[in-house]
Parts: C-alpha cells; structure tokens; sequence
C-alpha cells in the first residue's frame, strides 16, 4: 500500500455560514475562519474541508452556485478568501473546497442563457425534455428535495431535470464543452493554490440514456430515479478524463460525496490504479437509523447493523481502496444525539464515538461542533428551522396526514439544521458566534457546552479529539494497520483489532449504559500492552483478558 499524505491527514469540515460571524450580520464569514484557525491548529487537524463560499443565492445554503469564480458577498471578497489561504498555509495545514458540478444555481449565467431559447448555446449545458402529450413532466423521477425532478421553463416550452430544489438546475456532462468549462474553473482554482476538492453528489453526474421512469411506490405521485443516475454509464470515463486533464497535474486530494455507493463501486472509485478519486463519502452507516419508508421514519440504532456495516466497509476497501471516515457533517443530524446518548453520558458518549471511528482505517473527518460534543437542537416550531429540505418535508407529511407532534419528532431527530446551528465558542450571548441576530438559532445548551469551557478543561471532549489525531500522528498502525472485527455478536461491546507489522491495537467501545464483561477473544496473544486512550479514568490494569466496562467507555490498547 502506497503512502500518502491525505491518508495521514485528519480533515476538520467548516460550514461557514455557522461557524464565525467577524461583522455582526448575523452570519459566519471568511474572517471569521481566519480568527479561528488558531484553535483549529491547537485541536491538531491538518486539513480544513470548506464548504462552498462562491456567490449563490443561498437557496440551499451555497450549495447552488451562481458564479464559480466569485466569493458570496455575505462571507467577504476573493481578497478575504486568499488571506484565509495564506493564513491556512502559513500553519501549515491544507485547504480542500467543496466542487458542486452537478448542478448550478438557476440564477448562474449558463442557465439564465439556456433558458432563453432552444438555440442558445448554453441550452445543451442543462437537461431540457419535451412534456409528454398531456403536458406533464417527462418522466417520474422524485426531487431529493420532495415534488417533482422537473420544472417547466414557459420561455421554451420544456423542462428543466433538477435532482435537488428548482432552483438547482441539473448539468449536462455529455458536452463536452461543459466538461472543459468546468475543467478550466477546477485548475482556476488550484493554480490559486488550494489542496483538493470536496465533490458534491459526484456519483450522479452521468445519467442512464432515455431517463426511464422510476418505480412508483403505492400512494406515491413521484418515484425514486437513483438507479439511472447513480454510477452512471460514463461516470468513469468523465472522472477519468477529469484526473487526466486536471487532477494530475497537482499533488492533491479529492473525496467524492456518493449517495448509494457500495463497496464494490467504491473500489472502482477509489483504486489508485484508475486514476479516479482518493476516497469517496458513502452513507450506509448513516442511514442505519431510518426506517423502511426513509430518513423522516425514525428507528433506533440496532448496534449489529452499525458493526456489520462499518466492517463491510473497512474490508473491502482494505489494500484496494481507500475509506473516509464521518460520523457527522452539515447533512447528517449530531451522531452524538443519535447513536449514543447526548444526556447524562453526553462526554463519555462523545469519546466513544470519536475512539471508534478514529481508530479506523481511513481519513477521519471532523466536522464543527463535534469536538465540543455538540447535540442536535430541538426548536419548538418549523418557523425556526432554515433548511430547505426540513421546510419541504414539513409540508409534505402535513399533507400525508401525519399529526404536528409526529412532524417535530421526525424533524429533532433528522432535521440538516441539526447540524447547522452556530457553532459554540462561549457562553456569551449567541454563544460567541456572532454580537448581531443569528441566521438561525443558537442551540440553547450552549451555556454549557462551548469552545471556552473545552479549552479550560482537560478532561474534555476537545482535547480528548486532539489526544486522538495525536495518536494518529504518532502510530503508522492507525493509519496503516488492517482491521478486524471481534466479538461480532456482542449486543453491547463494538471492538476490534487492527494489525501492522508486529504490532496490534485492540479498541473496545461499549455503545449502551449497562456494564457489559469485556472478554479477550484467545487466539490475541501478545507480550506488552499499552493504554494509549480511554474515556475514564483507568489504571493500567495487569490483566485484560475479562473486565467490565463503564456505560459508554472506550479503551485502546496497543499490543506488542
Ligand atoms: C449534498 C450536499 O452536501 C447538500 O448539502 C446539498 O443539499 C446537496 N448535495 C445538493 O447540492
């Protein structure tokens, strides 16, 4: 296996409207980042994964993008963002930026062309159709976002495919043209000196010829079209073409965000053979808490699915690929609130989680918030949630006839703007984020969980994240070792080995509040062992071949 830097590296996500407002508008902005990067230097990450900052008109938060090669006003100017470059550098840390190319805004130049007439020359750049004889939309495919994936366009007489809001025209990758636009925008880009790409909903650029129709669920209007536009048939060869023509050319990293993908695919992806992605995001473990009509039915963790899922992963990538590793970002609600306990364990909680995926075999992400054991909010109406997505799907189980307290539950366990309040720095007024009126609401635990409490205690969460990248830094084997699930069917204790040369580590992880007996499987001899982190306080114990665990602790031990 091949080293490299991005697989040594732990990446820190920012999401600048909620991370630091420096001008008391109300929302985060680029100096904002730039003030704290001390802090993030001092957590001990490497990487900053910044999600998008171009001009937008902010109907999904940025993630649709009206000119690529400018900086949204609200954040500050391109001479803010180069200054955040350069102070990112100085600390020597990298910086990657989020890529959103299968789609742009419909306020971006190409499309307000496109719209205007069939013979526009940016008219192929989008996914137009014709109605179908009664008018309606070509085909059946569902928006991710709820409603239909296609919008009529009165000025030509057609629709418009848009797999996310309206507002979020779909791109054409069969131009060519397109393509190399979006080329000369990427190498605009890292000539500027930046480190990578973040590649949003990568693995839906190419779609299936023909746009077949879905299948409709009962009582369904739309269906689900992931099956002809996920891995698509040219999702390869544009990806190919993309590493040729651009990525090649720099010593950079990229992770593919995949809604979908398999293990398999992803090897595809990630392979350094085929010159394709360094690592791809997937979402299987992510998904593992919803029930059987999606994200908004809510079901509790069941430990064996995380553990049969996670170890899926790590293996079949092994040697072949290469794995992210993410509990949390600014889609996901807080893991902490989902998978384990935000309450009375909160702190132990948090280490835990934090121990299992660090210990892994991949490049950890860290998404803000998250080393402060921040939890997912509760606000008492839909008036206080921003979200695109969350507003929609408010109205859309309205009309299923689901009850008001049935919408709100679904919404605190899954809402995106769980993730998205501002970031907790003090226990001033809006927690420090900003002296103006927050875009969206302060979660109100932030008198107690924040930034400046973490750093005046070492016993807490934040150092305990920064005592793992540590601990990364320092032991090939957490970056190199193979993995190995143990105690597979334990319904309470998450472990397993990883090895690398003559070494081994052992992570315990113990997901509930009982005090379930750890037992060492016995073919895992060794000579020595060392503590190296856990989330109480623990002797070196002369023998650990049976002990009991605390609710939710954590151990790791390196075996010799
Ligand atoms: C994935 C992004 O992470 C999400 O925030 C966004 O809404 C969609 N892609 C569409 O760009």
């Amino acid at each position: 296996m091949q080293k490299a830097w991005w697989k040594e590296s732990v990446v820190y996500q920012i999401y600048p409207r909620s991370f630091m407002d420096s001008n008391a508008d109300g929302i985060g902005d680029i100096q904002g980042i730039i003030s704290k990067l001390d802090y993030l230097k001092e957590l001990g990450i490497d990487t900053i994964w910044l999600s998008p900052v171009y001009e937008s008109p902010n109907d999904d938060n940025g993630y649709d993008i009206s000119n690529y090669l400018s900086i949204m006003k609200e954040f500050g100017s391109m001479k803010d963002w180069e200054e955040l470059l350069m102070e990112i550098h100085r600390r020597d840390m990298r910086l990657i930026m989020d890529l959103v190319v299968n789609h742009t805004s419909d306020e971006h130049e190409w499309f307000i062309q496109a719209k205007t007439s069939k013979e526009n020359p940016y008219r192929d750049y989008y996914i137009w159709r014709d109605p179908k004889e009664d008018g309606s939309e070509p085909n059946n495919w569902a928006s991710n976002f709820g409603g239909s994936a296609w919008e009529f366009n009165e000025e030509t007489g057609d629709y418009y495919l848009h797999l996310f809001s309206k507002k979020q025209p779909d791109l054409n990758w069969e131009n060519k043209k397109l393509r190399e636009e979006i080329y000369t925008m990427m190498k605009w880009w890292l000539d500027k000196g930046i480190d990578g790409f973040r590649m949003d909903v990568i693995n839906f650029i190419s779609k299936v010829e023909g746009l077949p129709d879905g299948e409709l669920k009962p009582g369904k209007q739309y269906a689900s079209g992931s099956k002809y536009y996920r891995t698509g048939p040219f999702i390869h060869d544009y990806l190919q073409e993309m590493h040729r023509n651009v990525l090649s050319h720099y010593d950079v990293m990229t992770v593919g965000e995949m809604p979908g993908v398999t293990p398999e695919q992803a090897i595809d992806y990630t392979a350094e053979e085929r010159n394709e992605l360094n690592m791809v995001f997937q979402f299987e473990h992510v998904g593992l808490d919803n029930g059987p009509n999606g994200k908004w039915d809510l079901k509790p963790l069941n430990l064996h699915d995380l553990k049969k899922s996670l170890s899926r992963w790590q293996e079949a990538l092994g040697d072949k690929g290469w794995n992210s590793l993410y509990f949390n970002n600014h889609d996901q609600p807080r893991a902490l609130s989902r998978y384990a306990d935000d309450g009375r364990y909160r702190i132990q909680s948090a280490k835990m989680l934090a121990t299992l995926l660090h210990m892994m075999k991949g490049t950890p992400y860290v998404y803000q918030g998250e080393e402060l054991g921040m939890t997912n909010v509760a606000f008492e109406t839909i008036t206080d949630y921003r979200d695109i997505e969350t507003l929609r799907v408010y109205e859309e189980l309205r009309n299923l006839g689901w009850t008001e307290e049935m919408i709100m539950m679904s919404i605190h366990a899954k809402s995106r703007d769980n993730a998205r309040t501002p970031m907790q720095w003090s226990a001033d007024e809006n927690a420090g984020f900003t002296t103006g009126t927050p875009w969206i609401n302060v979660n109100p635990n932030y008198q107690k969980i924040n930034a400046e409490n973490e750093l005046n205690n070492p016993e807490s969460v934040f150092y305990y994240y920064q005592k793992l990248i540590r601990l990364r830094k320092q032991n090939e084997i957490i970056v190199y070792g193979d993995y190995k699930l143990i105690l597979e069917y334990h319904p309470e204790i998450y472990a397993y080995i990883r090895t690398y040369q003559d070494k081994r580590l052992l992570v315990i992880c113990n997901f509930y509040e009982n005090n379930p007996a750890f037992e060492l499987p016995r073919d895992i001899h060794f000579m020595t062992k060392q503590l190296l982190a856990s989330n109480y306080e623990t002797e070196e114990q002369s023998d650990i071949s049976r002990f009991t665990l605390q609710p939710y602790e954590a151990r790791v031990y390196l075996l010799n």
